[in-house]
């Protein structure tokens, strides 16, 4: 397969091409439906599929209340509902476009959540406690046929949803980005992101390893010097979620000390709490990007191709109707 460029849809001025692996052309009898935290995604996504795309339309009442809608007569297709659970508003969107979906006589309905918040709220940890993430995936699952998550931050909640649950991994979409790039290894900044820098580090053909991270508070986090010897090297930082950006400028500043020629990162989901984004690309980081799970001025890496593989592998199994 040949990586094609295309551009971020509807930013044809916007110079950074977003990359993904272009599908052997097979037609696709479903419709995509971009909720508006989206609508990126679900463009892109229905570019490659060749398929039909809505874009439902969304506003407020007065009150705060969300009023949604799908226009057309009707769908009577398989249906690909494309909506992130972040921020909260979204999730109550979520909801109304499936109940609009079914009434318009959507056959089957795929739910993509790009980024499914609520992820890390995946414990109890003191009496008390509602189990969040739980609670999310029961719910938003109530009416469709399937999900699919990008990097859910923990997989085991994939079994709380009430329906077929796959989540996909961004890491041949990252590592295809950097490809190019000069890196020569690749770090996670904790324990926890040690596989998806084995898998992008494997993919590139390069050494890899995790950092140890100690978290002191919500915001404060303190990362133990690498392991590797990082002195004049190019060093691609991989996390899932950045949020308040506290644990990649720790780690970044670690390895700058440790004499690193550059620090890059890619996460797949770019929260980007308050002003982190400024706070990262003011500091010593060289490089910042996300994945367009969640849209921002840095989520210039496609999963869209992704998304469309899984698609078509669902369609051949049965999971979309045939045609
Ligand atoms: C933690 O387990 C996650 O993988 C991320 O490292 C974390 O959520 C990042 O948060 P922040 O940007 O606030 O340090």
């Amino acid at each position: 397969m040949h990586p094609v460029l295309y551009m971020k849809a509807d930013d044809k001025n916007v110079c950074a091409p977003v990359t993904y692996n272009k599908l052997q052309h097979i037609p696709v009898r479903m419709i995509v439906i971009g909720g508006s935290s989206s609508r990126d995604l679900a463009k892109e996504l229905a570019m490659i599929l060749e398929c039909k795309c809505i874009l439902a339309s969304s506003t407020r009442f007065p009150d705060g209340e969300c009023y949604t809608r799908i226009e057309g007569e009707s769908l009577h297709d398989d249906v690909v509902i494309v909506q992130n659970t972040y921020p909260d508003t979204s999730i109550i969107e979520m909801l109304l476009i499936q109940d609009a979906a079914k009434r318009m006589g959507a056959k089957k309905i795929t739910l993509v959540i790009p980024y499914f918040g609520y992820a890390r709220q995946d414990r109890i940890f003191k009496p008390g406690e509602p189990e969040s993430a739980k609670v999310m995936a029961r719910h938003l699952s109530l009416a469709c046929d399937r999900v699919i998550t990008i990097d859910i931050h923990k997989e085991t909640v994939l079994k709380n949803f009430k329906c077929p649950a796959t989540d996909l991994k961004a890491s041949g979409a990252i590592a295809e980005y950097f490809a190019d790039k000069g890196i020569d290894i690749v770090l996670a900044p904790d324990a926890g992101a040690a596989d998806r820098a084995r898998d992008i580090g494997e993919r590139m053909k390069l050494p890899y390893d995790h950092l140890e991270k100690i978290r002191i508070s919500g915001t404060e986090v303190k990362i133990a010097p690498a392991r590797m010897d990082c002195a004049g090297k190019n060093i691609l930082i991989v996390d899932d979620i950045i949020a308040t950006g506290g644990t990649i400028l720790a780690a970044t500043i670690q390895l700058k000390a440790a004499g690193a020629e550059s620090v890059s990162v890619a996460c797949t989901h770019g929260v980007f709490t308050g002003d982190s984004i400024q706070r990262l690309t003011g500091s010593q980081v060289d490089v910042l990007l996300s994945c367009n799970t969640l849209e921002s001025k840095v989520s210039n890496i496609s999963v869209a191709g992704t998304v469309a593989a899984e698609l078509m592998k669902g369609k051949k199994k049965g999971l979309l109707r045939k045609f």
